[in-house]
């Protein structure tokens, strides 16, 4: 049985951790990584606190929320080590860092697993057309889409408290698209890498500074007043884990078909819902420059969900394994939204 307890630290963190473990860790983390390395490799703590992590996913995997909050907010703090320029010597690159990444990963990875069915994605069509329009019947038949959150309660019920609760949450993973895409291209080629690189220069603005998507992201931001700290450490477990599953299937090379199935979902799935928001927008009367991202991202992730499918999932459609990893991506991505959506509507409503 855990313990949760709250704490605020120096940093002015506020937020529940379930173990000790955890919460010791994370305060190693605005450490040099030779000194973590110092107290947990040579000062023999390694197994340690590996251990304390497979114990903690396993009673995340059984349901306990507060493990599963732990768990995602820490590997939240750890991936943010290598997502983000440090402005002071930090724990990246530390051994202890790096296996704790690893348990964490494949725990979240085994749990993201248990919700599949995998004869069903081993039985996949082996045209790459075939495959394309089996994906998205797959994801239409999906209770994610045109999920109740979006066309009942966003639409019609959402107030400006519930507009700001979205955005904060939804943060995790607009706030840096633009560096999953960079992550992912690493390796690819041809078609591939251009459908990427171009996909990436829209969120560059084509160019233009103010309009990098980041920036445009940032106005709805500045207009709810949501602070850093608010991005930080006010994100819910399945917001967190929404944003760590990104970051999972972009950084390595192994995961490559299961980021494409990954975004082909994201980017799917985002006009109709963005539809919803813009509603919910002009329903509520609020200021034009709030929804930029939104109403423009109605267009153009239209256009990048189609380019997505015909120039990076159909080419890679031909070999059984990738298609298996391209739906397992896209289930991940199709699951884990939908559970935060009945999150988010439960704690709304
Ligand atoms: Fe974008
Ligand atoms: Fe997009």
């Amino acid at each position: 049985m855990s313990v949760a307890f709250e704490l605020t630290n120096t940093s002015g963190r506020s937020v529940k951790l379930a173990d000790a473990f955890a919460e010791e860790f994370v305060g190693w983390l605005a450490r040099p990584a030779d000194e973590v390395d110092a107290e947990y490799v040579d000062g023999g703590r390694l197994l340690d606190l590996v251990g304390s992590a497979a114990a903690l996913g396993e009673r995340a995997r059984r349901g306990d929320q507060a493990a599963a909050f732990t768990q995602q907010y820490l590997l939240g703090k750890l991936y943010e080590l290598s997502m983000q320029l440090p402005s002071t010597p930090n724990a990246e690159g530390s051994v202890a860092v790096q296996a704790l990444v690893r348990q964490l990963e494949k725990d979240t990875v085994r749990d993201q697993d248990s919700y599949i069915d995998h004869e069903l994605i081993s039985a996949s069509p082996e045209s790459p057309d075939e495959f394309v329009s089996w994906l998205k019947s797959l994801i239409r038949s999906h209770r994610v889409f045109k999920h109740p959150y979006w066309h009942e309660f966003m639409r019609n019920e959402a107030t400006p408290a519930d507009l700001r609760h979205f955005v904060l949450q939804e943060s995790s993973v607009d706030a840096r698209f633009d560096d999953l895409l960079a992550l992912m291209q690493v390796g690819t080629d041809g078609a591939t890498k251009m459908e990427i690189a171009s996909n990436y220069w829209d969120e560059m603005g084509n160019g233009q500074p103010e309009q990098v998507h980041t920036v445009l992201f940032q106005h709805i931001i500045d207009h709810f007043e949501i602070t850093d700290q608010e991005l930080k450490e006010n994100l819910s477990t399945s917001a967190l884990l929404g944003g760590n599953l990104a970051v999972l299937v972009c950084r390595y090379r192994s995961f490559f078909s299961e980021a494409v199935g990954h975004l082909a979902v994201a980017e799917w799935l985002a006009p109709d819902r963005f539809a919803q928001v813009l509603h919910a927008w002009r329903r509520l009367d609020l200021p034009p420059k709030g929804i930029i991202y939104h109403e423009l991202h109605i267009g153009i992730d239209a256009h990048h969900a189609s380019a997505w499918f015909a120039h990076v999932v159909k080419p890679l459609a031909g070999d059984p394994a990738a298609r298996r990893a391209i739906a397992r991506g896209a289930l991940w991505r199709a699951d884990s939204s939908a559970r935060y959506l009945d999150g988010i509507l439960d704690e709304s409503r």
